[in-house]
């Protein structure tokens, strides 16, 4: 491919090459998505924080690696780091994969095998595995439950979302094999039967789930961070607390979680008597680990101070001095320093700075600073990152104003004040990333109607 078919992408501290294409899609030469920065700014987040509380090295396997963009980003924004395969079954990717490698500079292990066997023949060699297919990752998943270690983090990204969500009934069951169900905290229960059915397939090779680290549904896909561990008498316990059912009642909109796979589900309503509709088997368990979330908040903020000193140290102590960086106005105005550190080896700083194409600029500071990465998406990962952060302690599925507003056949009052009132009666009433007119309460139905319709009257 010529270079006039190419197209610069700068994410994060890198810059790719991928072929210049009309539309993202599938049956693009080589898969690259913008609208995935927001999901890998994340995942170079998750990834350090799971890193540090391992405290070890890890290596990492991009099983689904497209351009190379992840895999990169992940040895080169990553501390502890060791070994980092990126996979894809394209040539054409793996091409790109190896010239973005050495555009940027990274070692990486770049392999052209079938996701499957990739798995299989690496079994129990990393300690992270991220399956980011296209659509469904259910035909990975038996692959991926044989190969993961104990102590070890599986990500996963599913972009089915209208299986997982109920549009369609009969994919889901067949991929997932679960029951989905339409209902105004679909997202919610999509990514529900996604954990429970990763849940019993690493069940079948006696792994378990020990942790869902985060989870988030962000435009068109579902991502779970998943901390998994090994052994019998664990995985059954977790599949005893953790899988279930939810019942609902499409007429006055109670709801409620079943535990176990095999117990006996409610099929009428206790409120009103109508026959109830069932999704799942799902995990019913918790869907987001507080610590860890606010792990990765602090990483982010102190990243940013980071990045303020020591960009300020860089204007103040180099620039004058070299006449190449002076000449570059993107440095002057601090909007474009991308920086690297690994320090544990080297002391001094390298800057990576986006001047033409590759050039690296030495500034040699010595420096005791932690090592840096960029996120461009800051604004939006900190909304994200904090709504999932006030979801860790609540209840299951969520309430959405507008729809219980017209089953009472009144207007919607506003969130916050609902939320208010609710907190002021001693109930929870947090908000949801899931939904923007969503509460996650402990009040139940009834009662719940009762305060809205106290708050229009
Ligand atoms: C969604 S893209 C991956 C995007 C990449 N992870 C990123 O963040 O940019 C899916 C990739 O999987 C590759 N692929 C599809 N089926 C595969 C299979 N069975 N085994 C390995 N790779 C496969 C495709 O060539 C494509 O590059």
């Amino acid at each position: 491919m010529s270079e006039n078919d190419m197209e610069v992408i700068r994410e994060g501290l890198v810059e790719i090459y991928v072929p210049k294409f009309e539309k993202v899609s599938a049956s693009a030469p080589v898969f690259y998505n913008s609208r995935m920065e927001l999901n890998r700014d994340i995942s170079i987040l998750a990834l350090q924080t799971f890193q540090e509380e391992s405290q070890r090295e890890i290596n990492i396997c991009d099983v689904f690696g497209g351009s190379g963009i992840r895999a990169i980003r992940y040895k080169k924004e990553i501390d502890g780091v060791g070994e980092v395969f990126a996979n894809d079954i394209s040539s054409l990717a793996i091409e790109q994969s190896k010239n973005n490698a050495i555009y940027n500079d990274v070692e990486i292990e770049i392999h052209q095998k079938e996701a499957n066997i990739i798995l299989r023949e690496n079994r129990g060699f990393f300690d992270v595995i991220d399956i980011d297919p296209f659509g469904t990752p259910s035909y990975f998943m038996d692959s991926t439950a044989y190969s993961l270690k104990k102590d070890s983090l599986l990500c996963v990204t599913a972009t089915d979302t209208s299986a997982l969500c109920g549009t369609y009934i009969e994919p889901c069951i067949r991929k997932y094999n679960a029951k989905p169900y339409k209902s105004e905290y679909c997202h919610e229960t999509g990514i529900r039967i996604l954990a429970g059915f990763v849940s019993l397939t690493l069940a079948k090779y006696k792994k378990y789930i020990e942790e869902i680290k985060l989870s988030h549904s962000s435009e068109h896909y579902m991502r779970l961070y998943i901390k998994i561990n090994k052994g019998s008498a664990q995985t059954d316990e977790s599949l005893a607390n953790n899988i279930g059912h939810i019942v609902h009642c499409k007429k006055c909109l109670y709801r409620e979680s079943t535990i176990g796979l095999t117990t006996s589900i409610p099929e009428f309503c206790p409120i009103c008597g109508e026959k109830m509709v069932v999704a799942g088997p799902l995990w019913i368990g918790k869907l987001q680990n507080h610590d860890f979330i606010a792990k990765m908040i602090s990483k982010l903020d102190s990243n940013n101070n980071l990045n303020n000193n020591l960009n300020n140290e860089i204007i103040n102590s180099n620039i004058e001095s070299n006449s190449d960086i002076r000449s570059n106005s993107n440095i002057e105005s601090n909007s474009d320093i991308m920086c690297n550190s690994n320090i544990e080896s080297n002391s001094d700083i390298m800057c990576n700075s986006n001047i033409g194409s590759n050039s690296n600029i030495e500034c040699n500071i010595n420096s005791d600073y932690n090592s840096s990465f960029k996120i461009n998406t800051e604004k939006k990962v900190l909304k994200l990152l904090n709504n999932c952060l006030e979801e860790a302690d609540a209840p299951i599925t969520f309430y959405d104003i507008h729809v219980i507003c017209r089953n009472l056949k009144i207007s919607a009052p506003k969130l916050d004040l609902i939320i208010a009132k609710l907190k002021e009666d001693g109930f929870l009433a947090i908000k949801t990333h899931f939904s923007p007119i969503g509460i996650k309460t402990d009040i139940g139905i009834e009662r719940l109607k009762y305060t809205i319709k106290s708050l229009v009257i």
